[in-house]
């Protein structure tokens, strides 16, 4: 069995695709969530897929290795990061060299990096009158955003679309392509 764990920091309708998934699988599971917002969706997402919920702090993420510990003690194998907002500390992207995967709402290079997240990133698209926008499935190493791709996908914008309507075909994206790339990525996982 490959155990996955989820971070994420909003509504995590990423993560209830991810975990509706692998559900009744025998082979993977999602494992735990974590959220370092108290007041994030994706806590009432997971209670309602039972999947157990870790919610942290900012001190215990950057001034401890309680998270890894947790990590390793339940024998995850693969982190994904979805709409996660914390920089990840180099204690966890050590742990998991090429095991932890982040989703980006554009197309990196472009459009990444520092500030670059949510719905700033469909606002700087559209200000640049793009035509294209897509989605970046990468692994996660220190440099922020610059992790090897694993996986893009485009979408056509309209000269009309605001920030929104390309936050909703992204977002349409996402859900259809980030649960098959983390399957593609955790069942090649060997096992140790
Ligand atoms: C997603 O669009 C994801 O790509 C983005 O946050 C959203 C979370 O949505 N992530 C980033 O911007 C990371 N830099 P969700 O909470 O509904 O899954």
């Amino acid at each position: 069995m490959k155990r996955i764990a989820i971070f994420a920091s909003g509504s995590g309708s990423n993560a209830e695709q991810i975990s509706h998934h692998f559900k009744g699988r025998t082979d993977v599971q999602v494992s735990l969530i974590l959220t370092n917002n108290p007041t994030a969706g994706v806590i009432q997402r997971a209670r309602k897929l039972h999947i157990p919920v870790v919610i942290f702090d900012r001190t215990l993420f950057y001034e401890s290795n309680r998270v890894v510990e947790l990590l390793l003690n339940a024998g995850i194998d693969l982190v994904v990061l979805a709409g996660f907002m914390m920089q990840v500390p180099a204690n966890l992207i050590n742990a998991y060299p090429n095991r932890m995967l982040n989703i980006h709402p554009a197309l990196l290079p472009r459009y990444g990096g520092k500030g670059m997240y949510g719905h700033f990133v469909h606002e700087a698209v559209v200000a640049a009158g793009e035509r294209q926008s897509g989605i970046s499935i990468h692994y996660v190493n220190e440099a922020y955003d610059e992790g090897e791709i694993v996986y893009q996908a485009t979408v056509e914008l309209d000269p009309t679309d605001t920030p929104d309507e390309v936050a909703r075909k992204v977002q349409v994206l996402e859900h259809l392509h980030y649960p098959r790339i983390v399957d593609e990525v955790v069942s090649a996982l060997n096992d140790e």
